[in-house]
């Protein structure tokens, strides 16, 4: 009968370096819905919540696999089928690879803790873009390791300066992460930036971490992989049946380690991490082949209506005094800028906003961005009509935040 005199029990330190503000804002969305009022999540980058579907070809092909039995665990680098579409769509988009360079994941995000796990340790340095997708930061301050930022500014359409990136090489450093396309920003990088970056790579002989989960959802149709504008460069890709393939909960992906013998350790060491968690989910597995090998028509659609909720979202926050946007051109996410206030942080505003429309952003600084410099995410799924209801109401706020109103 000791219990009730007992402290609270403690969490280990590195908790307090992990944060993941995309869903850690929820909770302030929650107490609002607690009190009877609605909130509209532009907060979370699901298609599904927004009314798109999961093609049918995937579906069938998950179903099938369970009612056929295969509920067991699957090789843990993936099964055969799955890992021999990965390495035919790398080589298709100019990374050829074999399969047994592929192990299928739970996600991009799993991809990218087993290649940060395997790579960096207490002490050593992971170049990462600032604004930022969160998890990176999360991982490595789970594993010890140390983001070194290097920067990317609307001015210049949100696309890093490689020679700025080379400056922050040190022996320390065990990775260069690259998302491009982007989130948060929606940019897509021009080829000589990503002929750069890979040439910093190849020269420093650091492995690039190419996220490329958005890869085909650029306005202009698919680009190609990263890898395939430098075919020695050191590089490993993720991606995902997460936002191309509509099916984030399923929580699969994959990747693929690109064929030069530098990575081969690396390859080794994040299949023997693979090997502990045992293996991804195995039904979905077979919907990794329905969806590299199948019909991608609905991509076509995917992208025509990212690019007309991409120009609405442009024009209308453009047109708000005090507030800018570059327009972005691949996936669902613009990173709008306030004007703030003195003394007034991101944060400010985005909870203001909650407060006063309901409707749920995410501030900068949960992606990295200085709290001062008035950075917000919006992630810009929902229907033009609701879009344009929403961008009323941040319009109307914003007005009276900027007036000093609230
Ligand atoms: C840049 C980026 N990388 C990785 C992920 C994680 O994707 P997945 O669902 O494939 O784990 C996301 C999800 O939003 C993302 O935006």
């Amino acid at each position: 009968m000791t219990s009730r005199t007992q402290p609270a029990i403690p969490v280990a330190d590195r908790i307090s370096g992990f944060s993941y503000a995309i869903r850690n804002i929820v909770t302030e969305a929650r107490k609002l819905e607690a009190d009877g009022r609605t909130v509209r999540y532009l907060n979370i980058g699901d298609p599904l919540i927004f009314g798109f579907r999961t093609p049918a070809h995937l579906v069938e092909a998950a179903t099938r696999a369970i009612h056929d039995g295969h509920n067991g665990y699957a090789p843990s680098a993936g099964i055969p089928a799955a890992r021999e579409s990965v390495a035919a769509e790398c080589t298709r988009r100019g990374m050829p690879l074999s399969a047994d360079r592929v192990v299928v994941t739970a996600g991009t995000s799993e991809g990218i803790e087993l290649a940060l796990t395997t790579l960096a340790g207490p002490g050593d340095e992971v170049l990462v873009p600032v604004p930022t997708y969160p998890l990176y930061t999360a991982v490595l301050a789970k594993i010890g390791a140390r983001p070194i930022f290097y920067d990317t500014a609307p001015e210049h359409g949100w696309v890093p300066d490689v020679r700025a990136i080379r400056a922050l090489v040190s022996r320390a450093t065990r990775a260069l992460v690259v998302i491009d396309p982007n989130n948060p920003t929606g940019a897509s990088y021009p080829a000589a930036v990503r002929r750069d970056l890979l040439e910093l790579a190849d020269d420093c002989n650091i492995p690039l971490l190419a996220d490329e989960v958005y890869a085909d959802l650029a306005f202009d149709g698919p680009i190609d992989a990263l890898a395939s504008l430098h075919p020695e460069a050191p590089v490993i890709t993720f991606s995902s049946l997460s936002k191309a393939y509509l099916a984030p909960g399923w929580r699969t992906g994959w990747l693929a380690v690109g064929a030069t013998s530098r990575l081969d350790d690396v390859l080794a060491g994040i299949k023997k991490l693979a090997d502990g968690r045992l293996c991804s989910t195995a039904p979905m597995e077979h919907a990794i082949v329905a969806a590299l090998d199948g019909d991608r028509t609905h991509q076509q659609e995917f992208r025509a209506a990212l690019r007309e909720r991409a120009e609405l979202t442009t024009a209308r926050l453009n047109a708000i005094p005090g507030m800018s946007v570059v327009h972005p051109s691949a996936a669902f996410y613009a990173m709008p800028k306030v004007d703030l206030p003195p003394g007034r942080t991101d944060e400010n505003f985005v909870l203001g906003l909650l407060r006063a429309t309901g409707v749920l952003c995410v501030y900068g600084s949960g992606f990295g961005a200085k709290p001062g410099d008035g950075f917000f995410r919006v992630v810009f799924l929902a229907s033009p009509d609701e879009l344009s209801g929403i961008y009323d109401r941040v319009a109307e706020f914003t007005a009276g935040f900027l007036a000093g109103d609230s």
